[in-house]
């Protein structure tokens, strides 16, 4: 993630420096953005001379004070808060007191990362999505103790670098891993309660929803181990909100190694032979139901993210579009369903399982009952 970050960065023509601990890894991050920039040159993305400036403009170092002169440090190192910590504290040491201390972190709170500096109105997080490249999204998210000019100095930045920025609080999963739960647990309950199998779940979500993947083609791809990981992780962060439930169908997987793509097997087989059936050989009836059940706790979760004022309802939705790559807003999609619908649709989910994670957010029904749209 980190050596994508940097490739960015370059590109914008950033003097950059990747450090790591591992010389091993630092070499096949080098080899690896060669091999990425002969493709783009080969696709007339890049002249051979922008590539060679692009490649010279990166110093691969396992020695942290070849960072002194930075003036944002990009923090893409293990997700684990004590060597961050660690990590930032020895930054404090070698750079500037105008340098920017960022944090790609995806689970760890930015204000305890922060805690550890002495200057902590410096530190913030800027999360991207990988590939840092290719990803167009990122969430810029403030601690506690931020200096609050801090956030548009670094938006700046990022939004220079071609990318698209929103803003976020420092709660767990941001916008993105938080809204996006319900798409993958709505969809693994629904197979655990038989609903539906894989193949059928994931062609109503692709060619009714049209949602670029369904989620165990996507679960798969991103490895179970990661994903259920965060899963966890927001689920424990928020004090074990059954909204955010694990489920022990992918815990299953992760105990049995069967971690998606990477180890040939996850939901699916690798090779895959048939990834999608016809959507004609399911049921109506069914696919409504595949279908509601995502994108109305979909829209419930960024509904809740805007009343938890999490971030603004625009951002929300560019965060899911640009994020996730899902083909509306929940926001918008909620206005375009009517919000009193979707209120009905959560009281009825809720009555029939008697669970807690249907709860409708206050938003969302304060809204329907006063005949209000999010735009
Ligand atoms: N992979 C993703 O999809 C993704 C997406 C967004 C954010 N992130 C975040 O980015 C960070 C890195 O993720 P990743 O997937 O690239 O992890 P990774 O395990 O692939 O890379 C982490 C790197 O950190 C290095 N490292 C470990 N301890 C170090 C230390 N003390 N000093 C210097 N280097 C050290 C390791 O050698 C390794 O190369 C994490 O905080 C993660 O949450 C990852």
């Amino acid at each position: 993630m980190g050596a994508g970050i940097a490739q960015v960065a370059a590109q914008h023509e950033h003097d950059t420096v990747v450090y790591d601990l591992d010389e091993n890894v630092l070499s096949k991050a080098k080899g690896r953005l060669q091999q990425t920039m002969e493709k783009l040159v080969a696709k007339g993305k890049f002249s051979e001379d922008a590539a060679t400036n692009i490649q010279n403009r990166i110093l691969w170092t396992s020695d942290l004070t070849d960072c002194k002169e930075a003036g944002i440090v990009i923090e893409a190192i293990v997700e684990n808060l004590d060597i961050k910590q660690k990590v930032f504290k020895q930054l404090e040491a070698i750079v500037s007191k105008e340098c920017i201390l960022a944090s790609n972190t995806s689970s760890l709170s930015l204000t305890s990362i922060a805690s550890a500096c002495d200057l902590d109105t410096r530190v913030i997080g800027v999360h991207f999505f990988n590939p840092a490249p290719i990803m167009k999204l990122v969430e810029v998210v403030p601690a506690l103790q931020t200096d609050p000019s801090l956030v548009e100095k670094t938006k700046k930045i990022i939004d220079s670098w071609g990318k698209i920025t929103v803003i976020a609080k420092d709660t767990p999963g941001f916008i993105v891993n938080k809204v996006a739960r319900p798409f993958y647990s709505e969809a693994i309950k629904m197979l655990e309660e038989g609903v539906a199998n894989e193949n059928e779940i994931d062609t109503v979500l692709t060619q009714k929803g049209g949602f670029r993947m369904g989620p165990f083609t996507l679960t798969d791809l991103i490895g179970h181990d990661v994903n259920y990981k965060v899963t966890e992780t927001v689920w424990k962060s928020f004090y074990c909100d059954p909204r955010y439930k694990p489920s022990f169908t992918q815990k299953r997987l992760v105990e049995a190694n069967w971690l998606g793509r990477k180890t040939g097997h996850g939901f699916y087989t690798y090779p895959i032979e048939i990834n999608e059936t016809s959507l004609v050989s399911i049921a109506e009836d069914t696919q409504d139901e595949i279908l509601n059940r995502v994108l109305f706790m979909l829209i419930n979760e960024a509904a809740d993210t805007l009343f938890l004022n999490i971030a603004s309802a625009a951002d929300i939705d560019k965060a899911m579009k640009f994020g996730v790559n899902y083909p509306k807003g929940p926001l918008e999609w909620a206005d375009e369903i009517g919000i009193k619908n979707c209120v009905e649709y959560l009281d009825d989910l809720y009555e029939h399982f008697g669970d807690d994670r249907y709860r409708c957010s206050s938003l969302l029904r304060k809204m329907g009952t006063n005949n209000k749209t999010f735009f």
